[in-house]
């Protein structure tokens, strides 16, 4: 085991946190600054590795809750968003002179869409630009990380030119970033092995993923990159960010524990803390979490189906991959509905305190089947108004 509770065969998986940068640009996110000061303690406390606290330049109150963010949350890396001018950079080390370890991250476009018309630049331009912005970074952080915006769609041979003169200038970290949530899994992973056998240099640096979720790929991308070499993974928590997200932090690292046998890596991840922290991050936010959603939505680990619940009550490995309290939920549900068979019924009743005879279950659970047709759930005082009627009837 490592200092984080890493098993020794496992490779290491950096966890980059960006929920207070990329997650904060979904539409009607903005935290204020104790807001945000909340989120990075319930991240530390959560173990990620590298906390993406602003985009300093954006408002001085943004500087200032990277400020307040460096002076009180002290173990993970703290980092902030420039783009690749001095005006940003300088922002962004100012706000970050407190941390204990600080980290400027830089990203400049690469793709051919981005560089003609949105910066309106050419590619040798660019270039200059990277190295140039980097080394003064350089003068203003511990750590600087080097993104490619757009990189998935960018020129593969012209994205390792640029990494390499950012890897020149200093960059500690190169990411890779699937901006517009357009690559697939099996490119994504053929992008990080070209860019790790044709970049000089690279061999110095951590390699990054990190994915938007446009076509629902962004976790599944993030994996086949881990398995491709990057050493570091972005995301945010409940998956918030531009248009449909980022890659979900929870799943990714839920993936890597449940799949060990599959995925011989580890996090610093604490997973008892994914629940509670997505909970914070919803309840600021005010973006609600889908019941469905994977790790830590309400139904995650519901069951409603007879035969499911049959099986758990059994079993509970017959239908689910992880324990609740595993992400930090409190307990399996079964939830009652037409669905749900005579067992689970027995066993909610009782749970309630009634043990009935064989004939009166019977008969309850034929007048259940009457409510449940009309009724989504069948709630917990219709059982006993149900039971008490039929008590009442013999
Ligand atoms: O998606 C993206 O390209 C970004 C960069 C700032 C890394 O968020
Ligand atoms: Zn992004």
């Amino acid at each position: 085991m490592d200092a984080s509770g890493v098993r020794g065969d496992k490779v290491r998986i950096q966890v980059f946190d960006t929920t207070l940068r990329d997650g904060e640009q979904s539409p009607g996110a903005s935290l204020d600054e104790m807001e945000k000061l909340e989120v990075a303690k319930a991240l530390e406390a959560l173990g990620v590795d590298v906390i993406e606290a602003g985009f300093p330049v954006a408002s001085p109150g943004e500087l200032k809750a990277v400020q307040e963010i460096c002076r009180q949350v002290r173990r993970p890396v703290i980092c902030a968003l420039a783009r690749a001018n001095p005006v940003d950079i300088e922002h962004a080390g100012e706000a970050l002179k407190g941390a204990s370890v600080s980290r400027i991250h830089i990203f400049l476009a690469t793709s051919e869409i981005h560089m003609r018309y949105k910066l309106r630049k050419t590619p040798q331009e660019v270039l200059e630009i990277a190295r140039e912005a980097v080394a003064l970074a350089r003068r203003h952080a511990h750590q600087v990380e080097f993104s490619a915006e757009d990189a998935t769609r960018s020129d593969w041979d012209f994205l390792c030119r640029v990494f390499e003169a950012a890897i020149r200038a200093g960059a500690t970290v190169i990411n890779i970033p699937d901006t517009v949530g357009y690559t697939t899994p099996a490119e994504y992973a053929e992008l990080f092995r070209y860019v790790a056998a044709h970049t000089e240099g690279i061999e110095r640096v951590v390699l990054s993923a990190h994915c938007h979720d446009d076509l629902g790929l962004a976790v599944a991308n993030s994996l086949a990159a881990i398995e491709a070499g990057a050493r570091q993974v972005e995301g945010t928590i409940n998956g918030i960010g531009e248009r449909a997200g980022n890659a979900a932090l929870e799943e990714i690292v839920m993936a890597l524990e449940v799949r060990e046998d599959r995925y011989p890596y580890g996090t610093g991840v604490v997973t008892e803390q994914l629940y509670r922290t997505s909970r914070l991050v919803s309840r600021l936010t005010g973006i609600p979490v889908q019941p469905n959603k994977a790790i830590v939505g309400e139904n995650a680990f519901a069951h409603e189906a007879g035969i499911h619940q049959d099986g758990i009550l059994k079993h509970r490995s017959t239908y689910e991959i992880m324990v609740p309290e595993r992400v930090g939920q409190t307990s399996t549900r079964l939830v009652l509905g037409k669905h749900s068979g005579r067992h689970a019924l027995r066993q909610r009743l009782a749970e309630l305190g009634y043990e009935l005879t064989p004939e009166l279950l019977e008969a309850t659970y034929r007048r259940f089947l009457e409510v449940a047709d009309r009724k989504k759930h069948v709630t917990d005082r219709d059982l006993v108004a149900l039971v008490e009627e039929q008590q009442a009837a013999t």
